[in-house]
């Protein structure tokens, strides 16, 4: 998600890998479970569909990550695996805004909405800065909607495919979460099966 600074933002190839929920033994209420899940983020820069678009930023000034003001607007496909044409179980749409005056970092705040399967409807919202210099950035889950009501915890990204010459990049996203998910384990865990 935007972890550099070059010309081509990181894609994001939103990928079930894979869905592993796990019986978990914290927690604010022992129905809570800790879910597992990896998805990619398919991200592209340039016309034509440029699926991340910067839309405002201070007059005069170039309009790119590391130049603060700018406002980048964003709806990725997420798939389940790294090639761009699997397929898609939901989108990341929403925001990120060069919010360092040293250009260091970025603010994001984004909607991941299902539109596949079982999860098809709910919504996880990410949201948080993403250092541009790391390797692997981080980022708050801090709520959801839907099958992830009361959801909680973080995501961690890392580009796994470029593409310069298409201004196209896919990130590999590991998002672990604790939710309140009413279905039981086995029911959740079929069910991503089927999604994958
Ligand atoms: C935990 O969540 C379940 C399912 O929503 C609910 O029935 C139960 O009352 C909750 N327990 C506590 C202690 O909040
Ligand atoms: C861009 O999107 C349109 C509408 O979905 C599609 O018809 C067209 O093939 C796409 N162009 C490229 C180069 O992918
Ligand atoms: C995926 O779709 C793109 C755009 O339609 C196409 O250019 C590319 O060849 C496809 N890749 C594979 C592996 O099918
Ligand atoms: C994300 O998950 C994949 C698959 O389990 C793993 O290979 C990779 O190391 C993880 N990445 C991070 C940053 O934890």
């Amino acid at each position: 998600m935007a972890r550099k600074p070059s010309a081509i933002p990181t894609q994001i190839f939103l990928l079930f890998l894979l869905i592993i929920p796990i019986t978990s033994t914290t927690g604010t209420n022992d129905s809570s479970q800790l879910t597992n899940m990896v998805v990619y983020l398919q991200e592209k820069t340039s016309a034509p569909n440029a699926t991340e678009v910067p839309v405002a930023g201070i007059a005069g000034n170039l309009w790119s990550f590391t130049s603060f003001g700018t406002i980048y607007v964003v709806d990725d496909s997420l798939t389940t695996t790294i090639d761009r044409n699997s397929t898609q179980v939901g989108r990341a749409r929403g925001i990120y805004v060069a919010s360092a005056l040293d250009g260091s970092s970025i603010y994001l705040s984004v909607s991941v909405l299902f539109t596949n399967g079982f999860f098809s409807g709910s919504t996880l919202e990410l949201q948080g800065t993403s250092v541009l210099a790391s390797q692997v950035g981080e980022v708050a889950v801090v709520s959801g909607t839907g099958k992830f009501r009361f959801a909680k915890g973080y995501t961690t990204y890392e580009t796994v495919f470029v593409d310069t010459a298409a201004g196209f990049s896919t990130s590999r996203l590991n998002i672990t979460i604790y939710s309140d998910m009413s279905p039981t384990l086995p029911i959740i865990y079929e069910t991503m099966n089927v999604i994958s």
